[in-house]
């Protein structure tokens, strides 16, 4: 294990009907509030007017910044800033998936910061205050929610980037898994996938003596492959629901990562897609955690069969790491095809075209990745293996 030190400030409130709580939640000193949110759903799905009558009975000031886009973009963080400097506003409250709090993040910390918050996101300049922030979670995905992270596409150069500080977690989340009923189908699946996603970043690492670290995350695992399918179902399910918000929150809020050397080559990867083509994150996921296995499992095969064993359920008798290596894979193929993910980068129209920008556009540094460290050429032949 990894000397490590861990703190995770965020209130989380969770269950049916807590968004009744908001107003109890908001800080009394916060005066006037930037609400943000996405592209309309919370309009549709009567979650808008909750929040704004929550947000009348604490008394609160409201200036509203709507359109984050899924994949947020700098121009929107760029607004919320300008918002947020105009109006001196002292109070963020993000409504949304990962997305809408990804820029609530990036907005946070580029109010409280004279230059250009890209240089933040590049890690050129450090933040040293933010303005603080709550959310209201409406997908169960990234575990944003209770984590200090966040990731903006600056579209313009192509170029898609995680941040993170001690000034980026959010005061208090609220997880109602009711506000989760509307999420679509196809949406409700990449949650699916980002969560196991996030358990394997973590899973895959560079450290030794992880036994408890290694059953926290093959029992999330598990649990996601018992629920997923029956959600997948019956989307409209409190019991499943619940259990995959808790499950995405977990999955990366810092409890896996203690004294473990994390991977993420494979997000790097997908930011990297998602920067040039702009498909859903756990969709990018889908296509590509399975040909980053099969690359790493030719040089080390020990801990995917680890994952077919505990996870899958796979007998080993009788078989060698590398053998049950690729098992594992065909089992975790298996069941992303089964609940309805993508396979193959064709499913989103592309191809080897930009190969070259997105291994480039992966690399935020020499080598990327821990479990086993990857080159640039390692990367265009995982992203060959995916097209
Ligand atoms: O924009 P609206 O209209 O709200 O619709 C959204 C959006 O189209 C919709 N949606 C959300 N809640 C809904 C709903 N539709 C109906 N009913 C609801 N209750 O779902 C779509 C996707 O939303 P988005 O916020 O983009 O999804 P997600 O939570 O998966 O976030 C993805 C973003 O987070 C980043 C990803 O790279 C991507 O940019 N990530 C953030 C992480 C973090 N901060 O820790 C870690 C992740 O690995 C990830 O990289
Ligand atoms: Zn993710």
């Amino acid at each position: 294990m990894e000397n490590f030190k861990y703190q995770n400030p965020t209130k989380i409130v969770f269950g049916k009907g807590q968004i009744q709580s908001l107003d109890q939640e908001i800080p009394t000193d916060a005066k006037r509030v930037l609400l943000l949110y996405g592209g309309g759903s919370i309009k549709k799905n009567g979650v808008y007017d909750e929040v704004i009558k929550h947000l009348q009975a604490a008394g609160k000031e409201v200036v509203e910044l709507s359109g984050v886009e899924p994949n947020p973009r700098l121009t929107t963080v760029q607004k919320g800033i300008d918002l947020v400097k105009e109006h001196e506003l002292d109070f963020i409250l993000a409504v949304g998936g990962g997305s809408v709090i990804d820029c609530a993040k990036a907005i946070a910390i580029g109010s409280r910061y004279d230059g250009d918050v890209w240089d933040i996101i590049l890690k050129k300049a450090v933040p040293t205050s933010a303005v603080p922030f709550g959310t209201v979670l409406t997908i169960a995905a990234t575990g944003s929610e209770m984590n200090s992270g966040g990731v903006i596409t600056n579209w313009e150069e192509n170029d898609k980037r995680s941040f993170g500080s001690i000034y980026t977690y959010p005061k208090f989340s609220i997880l109602d898994p009711e506000l989760t009923y509307s999420v679509p189908l196809n949406q409700t699946i990449y949650g699916i996938v980002d969560t196991m996603s996030h358990v394997f970043e973590q899973y895959f690492n560079a450290s030794t003596n992880t036994p408890l670290q290694d059953r926290f995350g093959e029992s999330i695992l598990r649990t996601v492959l018992e629920v997923g399918p029956k959600l997948v179902k019956d989307l409209h399910s409190y019991e499943y629901r619940e259990v995959m918000m808790l499950n995405s929150t977990f999955a990366l809020n810092g409890v896996l990562s203690m004294g473990v050397k994390t991977d993420w080559a494979t997000h790097m990867i997908e930011h990297a897609v998602s920067a040039v083509y702009d498909i859903p994150h756990g969709g990018g996921l889908a296509i590509l955690f399975p040909s980053w296995m099969s690359f790493v499992s030719e040089q080390k095969p020990e801990k995917v069969a680890q994952l077919g064993k505990n996870v899958f359920d796979l007998d080993a008798t009788g078989k060698t790491d590398a053998e049950l290596a690729k098992e594992t894979i065909a089992a975790l193929q298996e069941f992303w095809t089964s609940i309805g993910a993508p396979t193959k980068l064709a499913d989103f129209d592309i191809d080897d075209a930009q190969l070259d920008l997105m291994a480039e556009r992966s690399m935020v540094a020499e080598k990327i990745g821990s479990y086993v460290p990857l080159s640039k050429e390692d990367v265009k032949e995982i992203l060959k293996r995916s097209l």
